[in-house]
């Protein structure tokens, strides 16, 4: 690989199973590095794991701030010092200020569990149930100030099977996240916005 690697933060909220993806992938021969975990809750299992791989970790807790903009000056005063390149949420619960994503603009990916323009926000498997989709599935995107609305950058397809849950949905679409976010950041790190589409 020519030239520097692409430094990647990755912000998230909770157990943090594809940010553990994404950080076993760049452990390998990758375009980029991880140089930062930051979540916006302490308790995030994430963060040992991360640690445990001997990656950066800082929480901002989105508590300890009396707004959105708050908030997002104690991140951004985190991830600046980090000098990323490209920042990934994954599994990140907050919602961003336009101001927020504006400075981190084409270097922003989100990986939201639905096939968007499907779905965007919360309970997206037990909407496509209710809607009797005949499919569900993953999509990572750019970041833009609407949300879950940017450009696409990969996506990937599963049944949904006659008597799904949400959780037995949810279950086998993850497995799929963990397949495609990946594959999303190797591409994009190169500078390749082309989409990454799975199966
Ligand atoms: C994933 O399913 C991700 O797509 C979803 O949260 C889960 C996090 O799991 N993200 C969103 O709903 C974003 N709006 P993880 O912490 O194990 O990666």
């Amino acid at each position: 690989m020519s030239g520097a690697r692409r430094r990647v933060a990755i912000l998230i909220s909770g157990g943090g199973s594809n940010m553990m993806t994404l950080l076993r992938d760049m452990a390998t021969d990758h375009p980029a590095e991880a140089v930062l975990v930051v979540s916006n809750r302490p308790g995030a299992g994430g963060l040992e794991k991360a640690r445990a791989l001997g990656v950066p970790t800082a929480t901002v807790d989105h508590r300890d701030y009396p707004d959105r903009e708050g908030f997002e000056a104690a991140l951004t005063a985190v991830l600046e010092p980090a000098r990323p390149d490209i920042i990934c949420l994954a599994g990140f619960m907050r919602v961003l200020t336009p101001g927020f994503v504006r400075r981190w603009h084409g270097r922003m990916l989100n990986i939201h569990p639905s096939l968007l323009p499907k779905y965007p926000g919360l309970h997206t498997h037990a909407r496509a149930i209710e809607a009797g989709d005949a499919e569900a599935g993953c999509t990572v995107h750019e970041v833009t100030p609407e949300l879950d609305a940017g450009p696409v950058l990969g996506q990937a397809r599963v049944p949904v099977l006659p008597g799904d849950t949400p959780e037995a949905l949810a279950a086998r679409v993850l497995e799929m996240e963990h397949r495609l976010y990946p594959a999303v950041l190797r591409r994009f790190a190169t500078g390749d916005r082309t989409p990454v589409f799975l199966p």
